[in-house]
């Protein structure tokens, strides 16, 4: 299969040639920002939908404020990009793509100028039935005044990237981190809820975290418009972890991905969770559009668009 073009500021180009210099800041010190988004494909409209690209904008504008990014591109134009990169692919099946935000110049203090790709990848579900078994990594989410992870540069990454390897050399299939103050904080690339004693659970964004949007689709509108559940949103400490009832990361990547044992406890009997399979079916027919309600959030790819 034929790999996609990447979108490179303004054109569509092959992936050999979306290449930038090793000397750049975006090379050396992953000097970037990004988002990481699905589109997914409806067979039945023949449409393939992007998921809350709004939102998606306003955070990818929030992380290039922080690292004092400029593009030239307005939300219109990303909008646009988006969909040029999809149909300029001709793309009509699910995928992710990374919106990466970046700068060409060369050293620690480089802000501009900054250029831009969206690059289209095939990326299957995390999981597929059986859940992840997590641990408690010893290593910590990073804090908001050392290198905060509400802003979604590619050089955090490398905090999720040492606790995978541990997990994984340890046995297991995905890091769970704790904050600086010992508080449960999210996945990798994802944020967590649990279940205890038939309710919602999940961390305040100030437990650093990153503000996601699948987060804020659960608690806002899953949890209480579908499922009939408000979601509490609290500190969790690590030893509720070990007798919830079920528990799963989220995230525009991770989906609805459930977890069925922490550090070896098994999580209710050991399957995935009744309310985590509620939750991912709502979410999997939001995105998709099998669902028709939220039809502000799923921009059409091959349909023109309504006025933003
Ligand atoms: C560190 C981190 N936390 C959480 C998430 C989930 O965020 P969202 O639901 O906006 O994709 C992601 C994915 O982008 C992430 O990278």
């Amino acid at each position: 299969m034929a790999d996609f073009k990447i979108w490179m500021n303004g054109k569509l180009v092959p992936q050999a040639e979306a290449v930038l210099p090793v000397n750049t800041a975006a090379v050396f010190y992953a000097t970037n920002v990004f988002e990481g988004l699905r589109a997914y494909w409806n067979a039945a409209d023949e449409e393939l939908y992007c998921f809350r690209l709004h939102e998606h904008f306003i955070r990818f504008r929030e992380s290039m404020k922080l690292m004092r990014f400029t593009v030239p591109y307005s939300d219109v134009d990303l909008y646009e990009a988006v969909r040029e990169l999809l149909r300029g692919n001709d793309i009509r099946e699910d995928v992710h793509m990374h919106c990466v935000a970046y700068v060409t110049g060369a050293g620690l203090d480089a802000t501009s100028p900054t250029g831009l790709y969206i690059n289209p990848r095939r990326r299957p579900r995390v999981r597929e039935g059986a859940g992840l078994k997590a641990c408690v990594s010893s290593w910590l989410r990073t804090s908001d005044n050392a290198i905060p992870i509400r802003l979604k540069c590619g050089a955090n990454y490398q905090n999720g990237r040492l606790a995978t390897l541990q997990a994984k050399a340890d046995g297991y299939d995905a890091p769970i981190l704790l904050n600086q103050r010992g508080e449960v904080a999210e996945g990798t690339g994802a944020t967590f809820f649990m279940v205890r004693r038939g309710r919602l659970v999940t961390p305040p964004i100030t437990s650093d975290i990153l503000e996601s949007i699948t987060r804020t689709t659960i608690i806002e509108d899953i949890g209480p418009e579908l499922l009939g559940m408000d979601v509490d949103v609290r500190e969790i400490d690590r030893t509720e972890l070990y007798v919830a009832d079920e528990a799963f990361f989220c995230g525009s990547g991770y989906e609805i991905t459930p977890i069925t044992s922490i550090d070896r406890f098994p999580l209710g009997d050991g399957n995935v969770g009744a309310i985590t399979q509620r939750v991912t079916r709502a979410y999997m027919d939001i995105v998709r559009g099998v669902d028709k309600r939220y039809s502000e959030w799923r921009t059409p790819t091959y349909r023109s668009l309504a006025v933003k």
